[in-house]
Protein backbone atom coordinates (compact mmCIF):
# COMPACT_ATOMS: atom_id res chain seq x y z
CA UNK A 1 0.00 0.00 0.00
CA UNK A 2 1.56 3.27 -1.01
CA UNK A 3 2.57 5.85 1.68
CA UNK A 4 0.07 8.30 3.26
CA UNK A 5 0.75 11.87 3.44
CA UNK A 6 -1.01 14.80 5.14
CA UNK A 7 0.47 18.01 3.18
CA UNK A 8 -0.37 21.28 5.29
CA UNK A 9 -0.64 24.40 3.41
CA UNK A 10 -0.63 27.80 5.41
CA UNK A 11 -0.96 31.76 4.13
CA UNK A 12 2.54 32.65 2.71
CA UNK A 13 3.30 33.38 -0.99
CA UNK A 14 5.37 29.95 -0.84
CA UNK A 15 2.28 28.06 -1.32
CA UNK A 16 2.71 27.86 -4.99
CA UNK A 17 6.16 25.81 -4.25
CA UNK A 18 3.60 23.18 -2.21
CA UNK A 19 1.86 22.92 -5.40
CA UNK A 20 5.09 21.39 -6.93
CA UNK A 21 5.87 19.41 -3.59
CA UNK A 22 2.52 17.66 -3.99
CA UNK A 23 3.11 17.15 -7.49
CA UNK A 24 6.51 15.11 -6.53
CA UNK A 25 4.95 12.84 -4.00
CA UNK A 26 2.01 12.01 -5.99
CA UNK A 27 4.55 11.33 -8.82
CA UNK A 28 6.39 8.83 -6.42
CA UNK A 29 3.21 7.01 -5.72
CA UNK A 30 2.58 8.46 -2.06
CA UNK A 31 -1.04 9.13 -1.68
CA UNK A 32 -1.59 12.49 -0.44
CA UNK A 33 -4.20 14.81 1.42
CA UNK A 34 -4.52 18.38 2.01
CA UNK A 35 -5.17 20.27 4.45
CA UNK A 36 -5.48 24.16 3.66
CA UNK A 37 -5.92 27.04 5.86
CA UNK A 38 -8.23 29.82 4.47
CA UNK A 39 -5.36 32.07 4.95
CA UNK A 40 -3.93 29.73 2.04
CA UNK A 41 -6.52 29.31 0.03
CA UNK A 42 -5.91 32.87 -1.08
CA UNK A 43 -2.91 32.19 -2.32
CA UNK A 44 -3.58 28.81 -4.16
CA UNK A 45 -7.02 27.32 -5.14
CA UNK A 46 -8.28 23.92 -3.48
CA UNK A 47 -8.80 22.90 -6.94
CA UNK A 48 -5.15 23.25 -7.93
CA UNK A 49 -3.99 20.75 -5.23
CA UNK A 50 -7.40 18.45 -5.68
CA UNK A 51 -6.67 17.92 -9.65
CA UNK A 52 -3.10 16.85 -8.27
CA UNK A 53 -3.97 14.55 -5.36
CA UNK A 54 -7.31 13.53 -6.85
CA UNK A 55 -8.80 14.01 -3.35
CA UNK A 56 -10.74 16.29 -1.49
CA UNK A 57 -9.31 19.53 0.25
CA UNK A 58 -10.11 20.16 3.71
CA UNK A 59 -9.96 23.66 5.10
CA UNK A 60 -12.85 24.07 7.40
CA UNK A 61 -13.18 22.08 10.90
CA UNK A 62 -16.83 22.38 10.97
CA UNK A 63 -18.10 21.49 7.61
CA UNK A 64 -21.57 19.07 8.61
CA UNK A 65 -22.55 16.15 7.09
CA UNK A 66 -19.18 15.94 4.12
CA UNK A 67 -18.27 13.00 6.12
CA UNK A 68 -20.51 12.41 8.55
CA UNK A 69 -19.59 9.30 10.42
CA UNK A 70 -15.70 10.55 10.94
CA UNK A 71 -14.35 13.77 13.48
CA UNK A 72 -12.07 14.84 10.14
CA UNK A 73 -8.80 16.19 12.21
CA UNK A 74 -8.80 13.14 14.91
CA UNK A 75 -9.45 11.03 11.52
CA UNK A 76 -6.63 12.46 9.31
CA UNK A 77 -4.36 12.17 12.17
CA UNK A 78 -4.89 8.78 12.65
CA UNK A 79 -4.78 8.26 9.02
CA UNK A 80 -1.35 9.89 7.63
CA UNK A 81 2.17 7.97 7.63
CA UNK A 82 4.27 11.32 7.34
CA UNK A 83 2.65 15.15 8.04
CA UNK A 84 4.53 17.88 6.51
CA UNK A 85 3.40 21.53 6.88
CA UNK A 86 5.07 23.88 3.83
CA UNK A 87 4.75 26.42 3.99
CA UNK A 88 4.47 27.01 7.63
CA UNK A 89 4.04 30.99 8.40
CA UNK A 90 5.18 32.23 11.70
CA UNK A 91 2.06 32.21 13.03
CA UNK A 92 1.25 28.51 12.68
CA UNK A 93 4.89 28.17 13.77
CA UNK A 94 3.22 30.37 17.24
CA UNK A 95 0.09 28.19 17.50
CA UNK A 96 2.16 24.80 17.29
CA UNK A 97 4.48 25.72 19.39
CA UNK A 98 2.16 26.86 22.19
CA UNK A 99 -1.03 24.21 21.79
CA UNK A 100 -3.55 26.38 20.10
CA UNK A 101 -6.42 24.66 18.01
CA UNK A 102 -8.44 26.96 16.29
CA UNK A 103 -8.91 25.49 12.93
CA UNK A 104 -8.83 22.19 11.08
CA UNK A 105 -5.08 22.54 10.46
CA UNK A 106 -3.90 22.97 14.32
CA UNK A 107 -6.63 20.80 15.65
CA UNK A 108 -4.76 17.80 13.36
CA UNK A 109 -1.57 18.85 14.58
CA UNK A 110 -2.33 17.88 18.03
CA UNK A 111 -3.63 14.44 18.17
CA UNK A 112 -1.30 13.46 15.14
CA UNK A 113 1.48 11.18 17.30
CA UNK A 114 4.93 11.41 15.40
CA UNK A 115 6.76 14.42 14.70
CA UNK A 116 5.99 16.58 11.68
CA UNK A 117 8.12 18.34 8.94
CA UNK A 118 7.99 21.54 9.22
CA UNK A 119 9.07 24.07 6.37
CA UNK A 120 9.15 27.59 7.63
CA UNK A 121 8.72 30.51 5.58
CA UNK A 122 8.57 34.24 6.20
CA UNK A 123 10.10 37.57 5.40
CA UNK A 124 13.72 37.07 7.13
CA UNK A 125 12.55 39.82 10.05
CA UNK A 126 9.65 37.84 11.25
CA UNK A 127 12.25 34.82 10.58
CA UNK A 128 14.76 36.41 12.96
CA UNK A 129 12.40 37.73 15.53
CA UNK A 130 13.61 36.17 18.75
CA UNK A 131 10.22 35.30 19.11
CA UNK A 132 9.74 32.85 16.04
CA UNK A 133 13.20 31.82 17.18
CA UNK A 134 11.91 30.63 20.04
CA UNK A 135 8.87 29.59 18.86
CA UNK A 136 11.16 27.01 16.68
CA UNK A 137 13.47 26.00 19.20
CA UNK A 138 10.43 24.98 21.38
CA UNK A 139 8.97 22.72 17.90
CA UNK A 140 12.44 21.57 17.72
CA UNK A 141 12.59 20.23 21.52
CA UNK A 142 9.11 18.68 20.66
CA UNK A 143 10.91 16.58 18.45
CA UNK A 144 9.15 18.21 15.12
CA UNK A 145 11.77 18.01 12.41
CA UNK A 146 12.22 21.87 11.34
CA UNK A 147 13.56 21.85 7.17
CA UNK A 148 15.37 24.47 7.67
CA UNK A 149 14.47 27.49 5.08
CA UNK A 150 17.02 29.21 2.70
CA UNK A 151 18.87 32.27 2.24
CA UNK A 152 17.77 34.62 -0.56
CA UNK A 153 15.85 37.04 -2.38
CA UNK A 154 12.46 37.18 -1.07
CA UNK A 155 8.73 37.96 -2.38
CA UNK A 156 9.09 41.15 -0.40
CA UNK A 157 12.01 42.22 -1.91
CA UNK A 158 14.43 41.68 1.01
CA UNK A 159 17.30 39.11 1.33
CA UNK A 160 17.95 37.11 3.72
CA UNK A 161 16.63 33.81 5.58
CA UNK A 162 13.52 33.10 5.50
CA UNK A 163 12.73 31.96 1.82
CA UNK A 164 11.33 28.49 2.17
CA UNK A 165 13.42 25.37 1.20
CA UNK A 166 12.82 23.85 -2.61
CA UNK A 167 10.23 21.22 -3.07
CA UNK A 168 12.86 18.90 -4.08
CA UNK A 169 15.12 19.76 -1.05
CA UNK A 170 11.93 19.44 1.23
CA UNK A 171 11.00 15.89 -0.69
CA UNK A 172 15.00 15.00 -0.05
CA UNK A 173 14.56 16.16 3.43
CA UNK A 174 11.37 13.89 4.40
CA UNK A 175 12.02 10.71 2.06
CA UNK A 176 15.44 10.27 1.42
CA UNK A 177 17.49 12.24 5.06
CA UNK A 178 18.57 9.06 6.85
CA UNK A 179 18.97 9.24 10.53
CA UNK A 180 22.75 8.26 11.09
CA UNK A 181 22.59 9.57 14.26
CA UNK A 182 19.46 7.33 15.54
CA UNK A 183 19.70 5.66 18.68
CA UNK A 184 23.31 6.98 19.84
CA UNK A 185 23.16 9.61 23.06
CA UNK A 186 25.28 12.83 22.60
CA UNK A 187 26.10 15.10 25.14
CA UNK A 188 27.06 18.97 23.98
CA UNK A 189 28.44 21.64 26.09
CA UNK A 190 27.36 25.49 25.65
CA UNK A 191 28.53 28.74 25.97
CA UNK A 192 30.43 30.54 28.16
CA UNK A 193 31.50 29.92 32.11
CA UNK A 194 30.99 32.77 34.99
CA UNK A 195 33.73 32.73 37.48
CA UNK A 196 32.14 34.38 40.22
CA UNK A 197 34.00 37.28 42.22
CA UNK A 198 31.32 37.79 44.93
CA UNK A 199 27.33 37.99 44.52
CA UNK A 200 27.25 40.67 41.74
CA UNK A 201 30.22 40.24 39.68
CA UNK A 202 31.78 37.03 37.21
CA UNK A 203 34.35 36.82 35.06
CA UNK A 204 33.18 35.44 31.45
CA UNK A 205 34.30 35.21 27.83
CA UNK A 206 32.21 36.46 24.80
CA UNK A 207 31.23 32.91 23.99
CA UNK A 208 27.42 33.13 22.56
CA UNK A 209 26.96 29.16 22.85
CA UNK A 210 25.21 29.64 19.20
CA UNK A 211 27.90 27.15 18.21
CA UNK A 212 26.75 24.65 20.96
CA UNK A 213 23.34 24.93 19.89
CA UNK A 214 23.54 24.48 16.66
CA UNK A 215 25.10 21.00 17.40
CA UNK A 216 22.02 20.18 19.83
CA UNK A 217 20.05 21.27 17.25
CA UNK A 218 21.07 19.04 14.41
CA UNK A 219 22.07 15.82 16.91
CA UNK A 220 18.37 16.23 17.39
CA UNK A 221 17.59 16.37 13.64
CA UNK A 222 20.15 13.41 12.43
CA UNK A 223 17.92 11.34 15.00
CA UNK A 224 20.55 11.38 18.24
CA UNK A 225 18.99 11.46 22.05
CA UNK A 226 20.83 14.90 23.02
CA UNK A 227 21.53 16.36 26.62
CA UNK A 228 22.82 19.87 26.95
CA UNK A 229 25.13 21.36 29.62
CA UNK A 230 24.97 25.33 29.31
CA UNK A 231 26.83 27.99 30.74
CA UNK A 232 25.47 31.57 30.11
CA UNK A 233 24.36 31.49 26.52
CA UNK A 234 22.76 34.99 24.25
CA UNK A 235 20.55 31.98 22.28
CA UNK A 236 17.71 30.53 24.22
CA UNK A 237 18.09 26.80 25.10
CA UNK A 238 14.43 26.40 25.92
CA UNK A 239 12.78 22.93 25.01
CA UNK A 240 16.23 21.11 25.48
CA UNK A 241 17.23 18.44 27.86
CA UNK A 242 19.01 21.28 29.74
CA UNK A 243 21.45 21.06 32.71
CA UNK A 244 22.43 24.90 33.24
CA UNK A 245 25.28 25.85 35.48
CA UNK A 246 27.80 28.64 35.95
CA UNK A 247 31.05 27.81 36.73
CA UNK A 248 33.50 25.59 35.29
CA UNK A 249 33.42 23.89 38.10
CA UNK A 250 29.31 22.98 37.69
CA UNK A 251 30.81 22.11 34.04
CA UNK A 252 32.92 19.97 34.99
CA UNK A 253 30.40 17.96 37.75
CA UNK A 254 27.45 18.08 35.11
CA UNK A 255 29.29 16.58 32.39
CA UNK A 256 31.06 13.85 35.18
CA UNK A 257 27.58 12.55 35.91
CA UNK A 258 26.15 12.17 32.09
CA UNK A 259 29.78 11.07 30.74
CA UNK A 260 28.70 7.66 31.09
CA UNK A 261 25.62 7.84 29.03
CA UNK A 262 27.06 9.46 26.26
CA UNK A 263 28.29 8.07 23.24
CA UNK A 264 29.19 11.11 21.45
CA UNK A 265 30.24 14.47 23.67
CA UNK A 266 30.78 17.63 21.85
CA UNK A 267 32.56 20.09 24.14
CA UNK A 268 31.91 23.63 22.75
CA UNK A 269 31.28 25.36 25.51
CA UNK A 270 33.97 27.93 26.11
CA UNK A 271 35.44 27.17 29.42
CA UNK A 272 37.30 29.53 31.77
CA UNK A 273 40.68 28.97 32.43
CA UNK A 274 40.97 30.68 35.34
CA UNK A 275 38.45 31.15 38.94
CA UNK A 276 38.87 33.95 41.13
CA UNK A 277 41.01 32.70 44.23
CA UNK A 278 38.92 33.89 47.11
CA UNK A 279 35.24 34.77 46.23
CA UNK A 280 33.72 37.23 48.45
CA UNK A 281 30.31 36.28 50.13
CA UNK A 282 29.58 40.00 50.50
CA UNK A 283 29.68 42.56 47.49
CA UNK A 284 33.10 44.30 47.40
CA UNK A 285 32.63 47.72 48.20
CA UNK A 286 34.65 50.46 46.44
CA UNK A 287 37.58 52.02 48.72
CA UNK A 288 39.64 55.03 48.24
CA UNK A 289 42.45 52.64 46.75
CA UNK A 290 43.71 53.13 43.18
CA UNK A 291 43.88 49.46 42.30
CA UNK A 292 42.36 46.41 43.63
CA UNK A 293 44.14 42.86 42.67
CA UNK A 294 42.13 39.54 42.63
CA UNK A 295 44.25 36.43 42.49
CA UNK A 296 43.27 33.46 39.84
CA UNK A 297 44.02 30.02 40.15
CA UNK A 298 43.48 27.69 37.11
CA UNK A 299 40.07 25.54 36.44
CA UNK A 300 40.88 21.66 35.89
CA UNK A 301 40.53 20.84 32.52
CA UNK A 302 37.46 19.26 32.04
CA UNK A 303 38.34 17.26 28.86
CA UNK A 304 41.29 16.20 30.80
CA UNK A 305 39.60 15.43 33.78
CA UNK A 306 37.61 13.25 31.65
CA UNK A 307 39.61 11.24 29.53
CA UNK A 308 40.69 8.66 32.36
CA UNK A 309 36.66 7.71 32.12
CA UNK A 310 36.54 7.55 28.35
CA UNK A 311 35.11 4.08 27.32
CA UNK A 312 36.46 2.25 24.76
CA UNK A 313 33.32 3.04 22.30
CA UNK A 314 33.03 7.02 23.11
CA UNK A 315 34.10 9.68 20.52
CA UNK A 316 34.93 12.67 22.39
CA UNK A 317 35.02 16.01 19.75
CA UNK A 318 36.64 19.08 21.42
CA UNK A 319 36.82 22.47 19.82
CA UNK A 320 40.09 25.00 19.46
CA UNK A 321 39.84 28.73 19.47
CA UNK A 322 42.74 30.14 17.85
CA UNK A 323 43.93 33.13 16.76
CA UNK A 324 47.43 31.93 14.85
CA UNK A 325 49.16 28.59 14.07
CA UNK A 326 45.90 27.07 14.00
CA UNK A 327 47.02 23.71 13.03
CA UNK A 328 49.66 23.14 15.42
CA UNK A 329 47.28 24.41 18.19
CA UNK A 330 44.81 22.32 17.42
CA UNK A 331 46.85 19.17 16.97
CA UNK A 332 48.32 19.74 20.67
CA UNK A 333 45.25 19.87 22.10
CA UNK A 334 43.95 16.46 20.51
CA UNK A 335 46.86 14.87 21.98
CA UNK A 336 46.83 15.90 25.33
CA UNK A 337 43.17 16.44 25.68
CA UNK A 338 42.69 12.27 24.28
CA UNK A 339 40.35 13.42 21.86
CA UNK A 340 39.15 11.81 18.87
CA UNK A 341 38.59 14.96 16.75
CA UNK A 342 38.63 18.54 17.31
CA UNK A 343 37.41 21.68 15.31
CA UNK A 344 39.36 24.08 14.78
CA UNK A 345 38.03 27.91 14.75
CA UNK A 346 39.85 31.13 13.58
CA UNK A 347 38.97 33.88 16.07
CA UNK A 348 40.33 36.41 14.66
CA UNK A 349 38.37 36.60 11.62
CA UNK A 350 35.32 39.01 12.19
CA UNK A 351 33.19 37.47 9.81
CA UNK A 352 32.74 33.70 11.97
CA UNK A 353 32.78 32.68 15.04
CA UNK A 354 31.85 34.46 18.42
CA UNK A 355 28.58 35.94 18.33
CA UNK A 356 28.06 35.39 14.20
CA UNK A 357 25.73 32.87 12.61
CA UNK A 358 28.25 31.98 10.31
CA UNK A 359 31.10 29.49 10.95
CA UNK A 360 34.01 28.23 9.30
CA UNK A 361 35.92 24.87 10.80
CA UNK A 362 38.81 22.66 10.27
CA UNK A 363 38.45 19.31 11.73
CA UNK A 364 41.45 17.38 13.16
CA UNK A 365 41.80 13.99 14.44
CA UNK A 366 44.33 11.30 14.29
CA UNK A 367 43.85 8.90 11.48
CA UNK A 368 42.03 11.49 8.76
CA UNK A 369 42.92 14.28 6.76
CA UNK A 370 41.83 17.32 7.96
CA UNK A 371 38.45 18.26 6.78
CA UNK A 372 37.25 21.85 6.30
CA UNK A 373 33.51 23.04 6.20
CA UNK A 374 34.30 25.87 4.40
CA UNK A 375 32.28 29.36 5.28
CA UNK A 376 28.56 27.81 6.50
CA UNK A 377 25.89 28.43 8.47
CA UNK A 378 26.58 27.06 11.75
CA UNK A 379 23.72 24.83 11.76
CA UNK A 380 25.59 23.56 8.69
CA UNK A 381 28.92 23.37 10.57
CA UNK A 382 27.25 21.19 13.30
CA UNK A 383 25.84 19.04 10.85
CA UNK A 384 29.30 18.02 8.81
CA UNK A 385 31.20 17.85 12.42
CA UNK A 386 28.37 15.27 13.61
CA UNK A 387 28.49 13.09 10.24
CA UNK A 388 32.46 13.41 10.85
CA UNK A 389 31.83 11.80 14.58
CA UNK A 390 29.53 9.31 13.62
CA UNK A 391 32.23 7.84 11.26
CA UNK A 392 34.91 7.72 13.83
CA UNK A 393 32.37 6.24 16.02
CA UNK A 394 31.07 3.96 13.08
CA UNK A 395 34.70 3.05 13.22
CA UNK A 396 35.60 1.94 16.95
CA UNK A 397 32.25 0.35 17.53
CA UNK A 398 32.44 -1.88 13.62
CA UNK A 399 29.58 -0.55 12.23
CA UNK A 400 29.86 2.33 9.14
N1 LIG B 1 38.16 23.02 27.66
C1 LIG B 1 37.91 22.26 28.78
N2 LIG B 1 38.25 22.72 30.01
C2 LIG B 1 38.86 23.91 30.16
C3 LIG B 1 39.15 24.68 29.00
C4 LIG B 1 38.79 24.21 27.77
O1 LIG B 1 37.37 21.16 28.65
N3 LIG B 1 39.18 24.33 31.37
C5 LIG B 1 37.77 22.48 26.35
C6 LIG B 1 36.91 23.40 25.50
O2 LIG B 1 35.53 23.17 25.70
C7 LIG B 1 37.33 23.02 24.08
C8 LIG B 1 38.79 22.61 24.25
O3 LIG B 1 38.97 22.31 25.62
O4 LIG B 1 36.62 21.91 23.59
C9 LIG B 1 39.78 23.69 23.85
O5 LIG B 1 39.44 24.91 24.45
P1 LIG B 1 40.29 26.22 24.16
O6 LIG B 1 39.68 27.37 24.91
O7 LIG B 1 40.48 26.36 22.68
O8 LIG B 1 41.70 25.86 24.73
P2 LIG B 1 42.37 25.82 26.14
O9 LIG B 1 42.58 24.40 26.52
O10 LIG B 1 41.59 26.65 27.10
O11 LIG B 1 43.77 26.44 25.83
P3 LIG B 1 44.17 27.93 25.40
O12 LIG B 1 43.18 28.85 26.10
O13 LIG B 1 45.56 28.09 25.89
O14 LIG B 1 44.11 28.02 23.90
Amino acid sequence: MSKKILLGVTGGIACYKSVHLCRLMVKAGYEVKVIMTPAACSFVTPLTFQAITGNRIYINEFDAGVEPDIIEHVWLAGWADEFIIAPATANIIAKIAHGIADDLLTSTVLPYKKPIFIAPSMNVDMYANPVTQKNLALLSSFGHDLIDPNTGEMACRTEGKGRMAEPEEIFDYVFCKEKPLSGLKVLVTAGATAEAIDPVRFITNRSSGKMGLAVVRQAKALGAEVRLVAGLTSVGTEGFDTVKVQSALEMLDAVQKEIAQTDILVMAAAVADFRVAEYSETKIKKTDEAEITIRLVKNPDILKELAPLKKNGQVFAGFAAESDNLEVNARKKLAEKGLDMIAANDISRKDIGFETDDNEIMIFSSDREPFSTGKVSKDTAAEKLLLFARELYGKKNGSV
